[in-house]
This record gives C-alpha cells, sequence and structure tokens, in this order.
C-alpha cells in the first residue's frame, strides 16, 4: 500500500471518488469482561508490543462498549477496563508511542457502527460462527448488540482507517466481514474511502486452546480456571494448571507432523514456541522423544518466566488507578484526532447534514 497525502482528507462532493491510498496503520481491541488469559497475551497483546516496537503507527482500545454486550456488572466494569489497560502496559505497549484509550471515550465508534449496521446485511450476521456459538440455543435471548458487534468490531477499525489488524484466530471472521463491510460502502457510494484490512493471524499462540480440551479454545469465560492460564495466575497455580493439563501417552515427537490428530499435545507445544517466540520445529527439535514429565515443567517455568514480571507491573499500577485513568484519556484524545474528520467525511459521503 502507498502513502497518503498526510491526513487531510479529500473534501466535499462525496460521488467523486476518494482514490487514495492508505499509511499502514495498525489497530487492535481486547473486552474488558473478566480476567485475561495466555490466549489473550499470545493471540493479540505480544504481538501488538512487536508491532509497535516495529515502529508501525498503532493504535491499542479497551472495547467497554463490547463489553456490554453481555452483562456486566457496573461495579466490577471499570476495574475490568483499568486492568486490561494495565495488562497491555506491562505487557510493553508505551502510552507515547501507541495510542492507549477506551472505547467509549471516542464516540466516533458508536456513529461510525450505525452507519455501518446499515450497510451490513442481516445475512452476513447471521454466518457469523462466533455468534452462533456465544448465542448457542439461547439466540432470541441474547442482546441485540451481541448480534450487531462485528459492526461496531468494523467500525473500531475502520474509524481509524486501519489497514492491519492482528487478532487471533477466533477473530479473523470479523476482519473478513470488516473488509465486506467497507467494499459495500465504497460501492453503494462510489468512493475508494474505506481500506481493505488485512487481519494480521500468522505465528503460534494465534489458537491457544482449553487445557482440558484441546478441541475447544481457551477463554476467560470458560467453566473451570483449570483449563485456562490466566495474566495474573501465580507461579504455584501456574505449574499445578499446566501440570494437570490433558495430554496423551506418547512422547513428543521430533517434528509437527507428529502432532497430527493430538490436539492437546499441539497446543502445548505451540504455547512453548508462542512464549519463546520461536516455531513448533524448533520446540520439538529440543524436546522430541522426551515424555511429558519433562516437558511440562520446562513449559511452566517458561510461562512463569514471562508473567510473573507482567503481573506484578499490572499490580504496581493498578495501584493507581488515577493514572491509568490519565493515560486512557491522553489517548483518547489522540484518538479522536484521527477519528473525527473521518466521521465527518463519512457523514458528507453518506448526505447527512451536520
Ligand atoms: P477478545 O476480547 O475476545 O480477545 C482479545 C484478543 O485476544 C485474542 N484471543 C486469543 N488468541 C489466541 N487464542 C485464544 N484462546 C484467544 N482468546 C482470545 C482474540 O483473537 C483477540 O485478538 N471482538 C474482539 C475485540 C475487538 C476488536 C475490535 C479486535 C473489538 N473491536 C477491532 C480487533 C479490532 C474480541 O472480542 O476480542
Amino acid at each position: 500500500m502507498g502513502k497518503r497525502k498526510g491526513t487531510a482528507l479529500p473534501a466535499a462532493n462525496p460521488r467523486r471518488s476518494d482514490a487514495m491510498s492508505f499509511t499502514p496503520r495498525v489497530f487492535s481491541g481486547i473486552k474488558p469482561s473478566g480476567g485475561l488469559t495466555l490466549g489473550n497475551y499470545l493471540g493479540a497483546i505480544r504481538r501488538w508490543v512487536a508491532m509497535q516496537d516495529e515502529g508501525m503507527e498503532t493504535i491499542y482500545c479497551v472495547v467497554d462498549l463490547h463489553a456490554i454486550t453481555v452483562w456486566q456488572d457496573p461495579k466490577e466494569l471499570p476495574h475490568a477496563t483499568r486492568e486490561v489497560a494495565a495488562a497491555m502496559i506491562a505487557s510493553g505497549i508505551d502510552p507515547a508511542r501507541s495510542i492507549l484509550f477506551n472505547q467509549c471515550r471516542v464516540s466516533e465508534h458508536a456513529e461510525l457502527g450505525w452507519i455501518f449496521n446499515c450497510v451490513a446485511r442481516v445475512g452476513w450476521m447471521n454466518r457469523m460462527t462466533q455468534f452462533k456459538e456465544k448465542a448457542g440455543a439461547n439466540a432470541e435471548n441474547v442482546s441485540l448488540g451481541l448480534y450487531a458487534y462485528p459492526s461496531l468490531m468494523a467500525a473500531d477499525i475502520l474509524i481509524y482507517h486501519a489497514t492491519h489488524v492482528p487478532v487471533g484466530e477466533d477473530q479473523k471472521q470479523h476482519v473478513e466481514l470488516t473488509r465486506d463491510i467497507a467494499a459495500k460502502f465504497n460501492h453503494d457510494y462510489g468512493v475508494e474511502f474505506f481500506p481493505m484490512t488485512e487481519p494480521v493471524t500468522e505465528g503460534p499462540g494465534m489458537r491457544v486452546m482449553n487445557l482440558r480440551d484441546g478441541s475447544k479454545k481457551m477463554s476467560k469465560s470458560g467453566e473451570s480456571d483449570m483449563e485456562r492460564i490466566n495474566m495474573t495466575d501465580d507461579a504455584d497455580t501456574i505449574a499445578r494448571k499446566f501440570k494437570r493439563a490433558r495430554t496423551d501417552a506418547d512422547a513428543l515427537p521430533s517434528e509437527p507432523a507428529g502432532l497430527a490428530g493430538r490436539a492437546e499435545a499441539k497446543n502445548l507445544v505451540e504455547i512453548y514456541a508462542g512464549l519463546s517466540d520461536s516455531t513448533p520445529e524448533a520446540v520439538l527439535r529440543q524436546f522430541g522423544g522426551q515424555g511429558w514429565g519433562a516437558f511440562k515443567p520446562a513449559l511452566a517455568d517458561l510461562a512463569v518466566q514471562k508473567l510473573s514480571p507482567i503481573s506484578a507491573e499490572m499490580s504496581r499500577l493498578m495501584a493507581d488507578p488515577a493514572e491509568i485513568d490519565r493515560l486512557l484519556a491522553r489517548g483518547a484524545e489522540r484518538a479522536r484526532a484521527i477519528a473525527a474528520p473521518i466521521l465527518a467525511r463519512t457523514y458528507e459521503i453518506v448526505g447527512l447534514v451536520r
């Protein structure tokens, strides 16, 4: 993708082509709904830090408006919001280099979300596997917000003309829908205003699975705490959870092909690769032929070595919630400086008089 000229957006005539190319810009978000897991760390935060450190323009958001699509206790939501922000900062997101804020402070997200509700088709929403999984047999009784959620997610991304979205595998379909929404908007209004965003999902750790059942994703809402590693778990808890993690009777193979049909084994190897910034091939070169009695303690040690400093720093940051709020407010101001002109231009394109 080429360079867009400055940040100035083309003015006026909605029918002329807004032909422009887009500066690489990264956006991603995490819901403050319960604690964070190793899945959030490996599938998202770890890579967000890497993209920031590579010098890309990065915008990271605590998506509180997404969290309330399912019930959140208003007494707990502020703590959860600050804790996600603290986890990002403790993991290496620098609020000076990245734009870090919480979603409800930048109302442009919700406003563009409404426009996209009028662009996206009901049939598209019906295909969203995450909605089907979350709503289950109870689909008539979930909130309308949960159903419309992917359209707000598209707005989160496109309100910044973001070109790259680092997410875990489970969010890929939503980023693809974001492209459909951008394409339909551009087509319907005869413009080239919104970019075709790329999901960034390569590398190990993009789909961290449940420690007790390798066919299910590790999630913060799973039934038992033993099925996930929380970012705030202490060393003993991490060791106990990996020790009890389900595996099979075979030793580790010497190459990834030997993990076929062994979901739990594959998961633990990928977690090790993600935490050590290496690859399943390299991990198996080191551990191939060894049993779980050797591998699990090594994995637990590695996880503790990575997560302990982060959770210690999170506790330190959480001791001063006012400082976190100040950082989020400053991030929101910077976010709005990008979002406001894009929303203004969107309204103009749609023909809304302001
Ligand atoms: P959320 O809050 O469920 O998860 C945040 C990020 O963590 C990743 N993730 C995982 N990755 C690997 N393995 C797992 N087990 C695992 N569990 C979670 C998710 O893929 C995600 O990247 N809809 C989004 C939040 C969102 C968003 C956005 C993301 C709202 N607007 C715009 C990107 C761009 C969500 O619910 O993520």
